[in-house]
């Protein structure tokens, strides 16, 4: 097992990343929160029968009152609706400030669920027990909760429309919107509030679909563009291993890639600074989602934004010699796409960058590279550098 320090406001806190874990959450969570008497369990439908029925034999042989809610996985249901009946639900368990919530599933029922025990109550313990590889990499880590909220709300639509235009996304001012995708104003209302413990158990992963292991993978990548060269060629060299599921190189690559990430929300957990060098490649990636998320997940959306992020730290005299190191290439072996797959309209991409929330006042802010582990802030990004990047894309 690999352990991993986070520092956070309300305290340190560790993430497990290992082998057949789970049946040592009960114990884990009585260590760590030992007046809580019940562990609500809330667990994506995907592994209820399977990953989740390990967790709730640990936390009952633990002497813990299991309470379960499961969840199907989607972003409509990233809601306020399925929060209010966590919340519900807890209060007719009668769940105290004492008592732990464990999110377990993807990224979608952490967030929700994280969302649920942050307000509970004023806030009770959260324990992380994400089942895919970008939860373990990144939504588990760093206490972001979030729930989205639906862009046909009258009361979204009329306090902040100027303009007059109903229910569009142009009518958003960019410091509201995230990213808008399906009508739905993602990451709208959360909270950052730091888990109790995360718990990362590699054998979860056989389950997952190739594809949204992929999509982790896009991650795992850009927290290697941001840390450094060797844990790039690492990710390479051990490609196959990956691919066939090995234990050991799985908890690696977990460890190796959740350690970028919990190093930075260590040193930055309110995002004033460094932490925004996580979004790197997530403004194109984000405004390709708003557009073609019907074809695209986000784990190819953000593949696709670092071939772009690449081309236009170069085309910003920032890395000069990007394309020597050919990211695409590198993306491709790792099954990865590097092309948007489809037409686009440029000008519609270039609108929804805008409207991406790292943008002030028009401005497309971007997060580049000035080589490997360098990355910083453009603020107000050129027409060329955007272009360079689009141009790379094939869009
Ligand atoms: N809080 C943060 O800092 C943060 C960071 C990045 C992303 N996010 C959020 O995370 C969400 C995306 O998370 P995700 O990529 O994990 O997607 P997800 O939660 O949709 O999970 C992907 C799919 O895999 C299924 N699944 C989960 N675990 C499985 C397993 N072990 N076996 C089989 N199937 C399994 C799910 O049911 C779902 O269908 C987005 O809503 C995003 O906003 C949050
Ligand atoms: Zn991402």
């Amino acid at each position: 097992m690999q352990a991993i320090s986070v520092q956070s406001a309300q305290g340190q806190y560790d993430i497990h990343v290992g082998d057949a874990l789970l049946q040592g959450v009960g114990v884990g969570i009585v260590k760590r929160i030992p007046k809580a008497r019940v562990a609500v369990l809330v667990m994506d439908q995907s592994i209820a029968q399977t990953w989740a029925r390990e967790v709730a034999v640990s936390l009952e042989a633990a002497g813990l009152r299991v309470v379960t809610h499961v969840v199907v996985a989607s972003e409509e249901n990233k809601s306020i609706a399925q929060v209010e009946k966590v919340w519900r639900r807890m209060l007719t368990e009668r769940v105290q400030r004492s008592d732990v919530l464990c999110a377990m599933g993807g990224g979608i029922v952490g967030d929700m669920a994280a969302f649920a025990a942050s307000t509970y109550m004023r806030g009770i313990a959260t324990v992380m027990l994400p089942t895919t590889l970008l939860a373990m990499v990144d939504a588990a880590i760093g206490g972001k909760t979030a729930v989205n909220l639906p862009m046909s709300s009258d009361a979204l639509d009329t306090s902040v429309n100027s303009g007059g235009a109903k229910n569009s996304q142009q009518s958003l001012p960019t410091n509201l919107t995230n990213n808008v995708t399906n009508n739905l104003a993602k990451n709208m209302a959360g909270t950052i509030c730091a888990p109790a413990w995360v718990v990362s158990d590699v054998r979860t992963l056989s389950t997952l679909s190739a594809r949204e292991f992929r999509c982790g993978l896009a991650e795992c990548v850009k927290h290697a563009l941001l840390a450094d060269e060797p844990m790039l060629s690492w990710l390479e060299k051990n490609r196959e291993g990956l691919r066939a599921m090995d234990p050991a190189r799985l908890v690696e690559l977990v460890h190796r890639s959740a350690s970028v990430k919990a190093t930075i929300v260590s040193r930055d957990e309110q995002e004033h600074g460094e932490r925004a060098h996580l979004n790197l490649g997530h403004t194109f990636a984000h405004a390709i989602e708003s557009l073609l998320h019907e074809q695209v997940h986000h784990g190819e959306a953000v593949s696709i934004g670092l071939v772009a992020m690449a081309a236009a730290s170069q085309a910003a005299g920032w890395w000069p010699d990007a394309d020597k190191f050919q990211l695409s290439k590198r993306l491709a072996d790792l099954g990865l796409p590097i092309k948007v797959p489809a037409a686009v309209d440029r000008a519609q991409l270039k609108n929804a960058m805008k409207l991406d929330k790292k943008g002030q006042s028009g401005a497309i802010r971007l997060v580049l590279l000035k080589g490997i582990g360098h990355p910083g802030v453009l603020d107000a990004a050129s027409e060329q550098v955007i272009h360079a990047g689009l141009d790379a894309i094939g869009a």
